[in-house]
């Protein structure tokens, strides 16, 4: 009899199937035995009942330590208590190989511990990553059918597009390369082939900030288009992301529940988002209103880290208990939370700069959907967006920043499509013009408006789930300070 999964147990009631997978949690009250199986695809509660199996099998099913692999047989029955809504009432088992003491229950840990596990199957880590696949099959989807070509950009590449601190620098055969920041410039040449492109990769930057917004390397898919403007591109971005989260909420409600996901805000997201332009989130950044609403947050906040501080000296006080370090770790890992959050709540705003991090977090927590934040101070973005011919001072740019704390999501522009306006771009930043001569092709030969934007998949995936560190969603996240496994 071939395995069946978990995930497929609705279709199976009243016969009898095999499992495959690993024991997840397992509790016994005499007789019977309920133990929770995962196989990859969900989890199943497995009823064993003494007398229906054989005594040596009911003993050692009763002592077998989490994340043991075992094949199950049972009936499949319905039983809402069952995490799936169905249960196995067990008539065999064969235990594969046994596990004792493994590090990660079922209860919570903290972050750095669980990171250090990465290897190691969690329950948190596995319904990210099944939410993860949805979102990105989503994103290749809405690309697809909606008259785009994929084109796949060279992660091997010679210049700088998102400023030079942040390259990655390789030795390519005694000459310097750089890892991609962007597949950008490429996309650009393909757009004016194709019409309408995409691209989908790793990205990486030599970050040097170590916030939780950032990592070394991530995942961006990015979109090019000829023959559109600054609010054509909203308008796209806008209906890309109300798919994704349509397409997420769809098929993931349970690894959202799983995550305690904010569904209901989620449900909420559909166009038109905010738009406000750069200027306008200046005046809202220095405005009275803002600062009341810092002060309410920050006095929130520091309540809280006053707490944590006290129950960990508790903790620490009283006689050390592996759960009372349990306990204290996870104290911890909150307060380092709070402690992010605060640092990120003092405004550090001036007209010219970029958003920083306080700054996005300010805004977004205002909103209760995504905010189109446009036409930045040129000095503060990419050489390559698009002077504002009204208002030589600003790009025709947006970021489109998340709401409810979690930033920028998506940065994108309308791109110079003049020559001399490029080639002066270019010669500010201090770059050699040689090393963008096929870059500044592309405005010679039959050059048009045109602009894209990139999404980042782990910024969005924080977003979605919840998770406060983007690197919990990727599953072996590269970080400035730590590249784990
Ligand atoms: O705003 P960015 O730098 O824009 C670009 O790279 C453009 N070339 C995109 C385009 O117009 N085609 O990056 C885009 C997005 C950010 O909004 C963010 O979601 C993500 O990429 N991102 C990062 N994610 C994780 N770690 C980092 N260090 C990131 N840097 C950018
Ligand atoms: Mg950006």
């Amino acid at each position: 009899m071939p395995n069946s999964n978990i995930i497929n147990l609705k279709e199976k009631a009243g016969q009898t199937v095999t499992l495959a997978g690993w024991l997840y949690n397992s509790r016994s009250s005499g007789k019977l035995i309920f133990l929770i199986i995962r196989d990859g695809t969900g989890l199943c509660q497995c009823i064993v009942e003494k007398g229906k199996i054989n005594d040596e099998l009911f003993e050692n099913l009763k002592h077998l330590g989490q994340e043991s692999s075992l094949k199950i047989t049972g009936l499949v029955r319905p039983e809402p208590r069952s995490p799936g809504g169905y249960e196995l009432a067990v008539t065999d088992a064969q235990i594969i190989s046994e596990s004792t003491d493994y590090p990660i229950t079922p209860k919570s840990h903290g972050i750095d511990f669980l990171l250090k596990n990465r290897h190691l199957h969690s329950q948190r880590a596995w319904a990210i990553g099944k939410i993860r696949h949805t979102l990105i099959d989503s994103i290749r989807r809405f690309f697809n059918d909606n008259g785009f070509t994929l084109i796949d950009t060279p992660i091997f590449t010679a210049m700088a597009a998102e400023g030079e601190q942040t390259l990655f620098k390789v030795d390519y055969f005694d000459s310097p390369l750089y890892l991609t920041q962007t597949g950008q410039l490429h996309l650009e040449s393909a757009a004016a082939s194709f019409g309408k492109v995409y691209c989908f990769g790793p990205t990486f930057r030599a970050e040097r900030s170590k916030t939780r917004r950032h990592l070394t390397e991530f995942w961006m898919v990015e979109p090019e288009i000829a023959y559109i403007d600054l609010d054509g591109l909203l308008q796209l971005a806008e209906n890309f992301v109300t798919f994704i989260i349509q397409q997420v909420l769809e098929k993931n409600s349970p690894e959202l529940q799983t995550l305690g996901a904010d569904i209901p805000s989620l449900e909420k997201i559909k166009p038109p988002f905010y738009r406000l332009t750069y200027t306008e989130v200046a005046e809202i950044l220095t405005s009275e209103k803002t600062k009341t609403f810092l002060a309410d947050q920050l006095a929130e906040f520091k309540n809280q880290k006053q707490q944590l501080t006290e129950k960990i000296a508790e903790l620490e006080a009283a006689k050390t208990t592996a759960k009372k370090q349990w306990q204290k770790d996870k104290a911890a890992a909150e307060l380092l939370q709070i402690k992010t959050t605060l640092s990120e709540l003092a405004a550090e705003f001036r007209w010219g700069k970029d958003l920083g991090g306080s700054d996005e977090t300010i805004i977004s927590q205002m909103h209760d959907k995504p905010i189109f934040v446009t036409h930045y101070p040129k000095q503060a973005k990419a050489f390559y967006m698009k002077t504002d011919p009204e208002n030589d001072k600003v790009v025709r740019n947006f970021d489109m920043i998340a709401p409810a704390g979690f930033g920028e999501v998506i940065g994108g522009s309308m791109r110079e499509d003049n020559y001399d306006t490029l080639l002066e771009r270019i010669k500010d930043m201090g770059y050699d013009p040689e090393n963008y001569s096929w870059y500044l092709d592309l405005r010679k030969y039959g050059s048009v408006p045109h602009g894209g934007f990139g999404l980042g998949v782990e910024r969005t995936l924080a977003w979605l789930t919840g998770e406060k560190h983007i690197r919990q969603c990727i599953a072996f996240p590269r970080l400035m300070d730590k590249v784990y496994i």
